[in-house]
């Protein structure tokens, strides 16, 4: 089947950046990506492209070699919806704050709004790509509602789930190592792999059943979370033994069955997916009475909270059991580095616990607003927004965030921290100055030289 037309509904994190690829790789598609959000749209149509809403490398080159020629951004939706021959959901997924399943289970409201425009919407037969990350069998609920319109028009449910990380969005768009099609209809199977092939060989393009590629995406992220949480749970141990966690990642990475990849011991994970896919993971197999299962991957939670809590709980003990009154730096707050993304960053729970202890926090991030930093802390409701903002500020200047601090900590593995002045850093900081290096960035021998005490994680 040839496709002419796409419409994609979200113009977020995935959307934006795989429709920008696609549209670049298939210059003969129009593409169009539609939101309800007129903001985000507005700032993806914004002439100065250094302004769209999501930073990321790469991708406003691409944004601006294809935008307006065959790559869309629009809030018209059922407009772009009625002209399309394929129209991809990759709407927001996020876990269940209410109800049954508060907590655990995915949110699938706008989802389901998006199937019900489909439905209300379309004309002509749609093939309607699963794009969203959704629990298994997803595609149950779509189809049910898209076959009793009554309209006579065919629906094809492909389950096409994305494994770009960010920060590397666009590199591993270009080049991904697999792309995912999950469908029953040969021909609309074709349409979709017809697309990537324009870029991707065909070897690359695995077809499987819905269910299996609505599963394997949940369990991707379930086994890439869980080798994080693996070297972290190990970096405790490091810390009471003086094995060093990067020496035993190092060597446990070079046996080819284990492999170097998503070894970096950390502050804990953050970014909007492991933990909600987890947490639907466990609450699947929960409501399968799978309780084993359910309990084995909950694991992988518990150890990433810890890890985050006793990064915090260290930093205070060792300031001599209390910050209250003391200014703390935070360089970084993305989730990881090269990207504007904070949504579960672990820089968020660092800060409101060390808040609770009173201290008075200063962050520093490249591509971080200070309106988002606030946001952010507002969002977990522990203390007034006045209260947070008087407590913690941001600044455009890394050495203002450091003037005068008791610690530095560090949030995120931007490359621009390695590459600071830190001599000037220790001069301008008060005695004995700490870094809390969440990241395992700088060098340990080098810091303790300068006179900085320096601590990491897992040594
Ligand atoms: P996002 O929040 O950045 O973007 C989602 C967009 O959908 C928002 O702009 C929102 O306004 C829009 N939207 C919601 N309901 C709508 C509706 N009814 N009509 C039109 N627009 C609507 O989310 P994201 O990070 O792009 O994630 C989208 C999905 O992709 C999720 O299921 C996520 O789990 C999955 N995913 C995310 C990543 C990632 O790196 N962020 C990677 C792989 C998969
Ligand atoms: C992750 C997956 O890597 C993608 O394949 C997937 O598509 C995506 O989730 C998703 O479904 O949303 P992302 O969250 O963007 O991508 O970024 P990662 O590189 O996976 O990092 C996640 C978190 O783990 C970050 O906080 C990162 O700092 C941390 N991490 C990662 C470590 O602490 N150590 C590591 O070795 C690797």
């Amino acid at each position: 089947m040839k496709i002419n037309k796409i419409c994609c509904i979200g113009a977020g994190y995935v959307g934006g950046p795989t429709m920008a690829v696609i549209a670049k790789k298939n210059p003969n598609i129009k593409v169009t990506i539609v939101d309800i959000n007129e903001a985000r749209i507005a700032a993806w149509n914004d002439t100065d492209v250094s302004k769209l809403p999501i930073y990321e490398p790469g991708l406003a080159e691409i944004v601006g070699e294809t935008r307006g020629k065959n790559l869309f951004f629009s809030t018209e939706i059922d407009k772009a919806i009625d002209e399309s021959e394929m129209i991809f959901i990759s709407v927001n997924t996020p876990t269940k704050t209410y109800g049954k399943g508060k907590g655990m289970a995915a949110d699938l409201k706008y989802v389901e709004l998006c199937a019900r425009n489909i439905a209300k919407v379309a004309k002509t037969d749609k093939i309607v790509v699963e794009k969203s990350t959704l629990p298994v069998r997803t595609a149950q609920a779509i189809k049910s509602i898209l076959s009793n319109t009554g309209s006579g028009v065919n629906f094809d449910i492909l389950s096409n789930p994305e494994f770009l990380a960010e920060g590397t969005a666009v590199q591993d768009l270009l080049n991904p190592d697999r792309v995912l099609i999950g469908g029953d209809s040969e021909e609309a199977i074709d349409g979709l792999a017809n697309i990537y092939g324009s870029w991707v060989p065909q070897d690359r393009i695995l077809r499987t059943n819905v269910w299996s590629s609505e599963l394997s995406k949940l369990t991707a992220n379930a086994f890439l979370a869980q080798r994080v949480s693996s070297i972290n749970a190990i970096s405790e141990l490091c810390e009471h033994t003086e094995a060093d966690v990067n020496e035993v990642a190092k060597a446990i990475g070079m046996d080819s069955r284990i492999g170097p990849k998503f070894l970096q011991a950390s502050i804990g994970f953050g970014g909007s997916c492991f933990q909600k896919d987890i947490l639907n993971l466990v609450y699947i197999a929960r409501s399968y009475g799978l309780h084993e299962v359910a309990d084995y991957w909950e694991q992988v939670i518990i150890l990433n909270d810890h890890q985050k809590r006793r990064f915090s709980d260290h930093l205070i003990k060792t300031l001599y059991n209390t910050v209250s009154g003391k200014k703390i730096a935070l360089l970084g707050w993305a989730f990881k580095k090269d990207t504007n993304d904070t949504r579960e960053s672990a820089a968020i729970y660092v800060a409101d616990h060390l808040l609770n202890e009173q201290a008075e926090i200063t962050v520093y991030d490249p591509k971080v607003s200070e309106e988002k930093v606030q946001s952010d802390l507002n969002y977990l409701n522990t203390r007034s927004p006045e209260e947070n903002k008087a407590l913690l500020q941001s600044t455009d200047s890394p050495y203002e965030a450091l003037d005068d601090a008791h610690a530095v900590a560090i949030m995120t593995e931007w490359d621009e921290f390695k590459s600071y002045d830190w001599e000037k850093i220790y001069k301008q900081m008060k005695k004995p100055a700490f870094i809390f290096d969440g990241r395992n960035i700088l060098d340990k021998s080098e810091m303790n030289k300068i006179g900085f005490e320096y601590y990491s994680i897992g040594s």
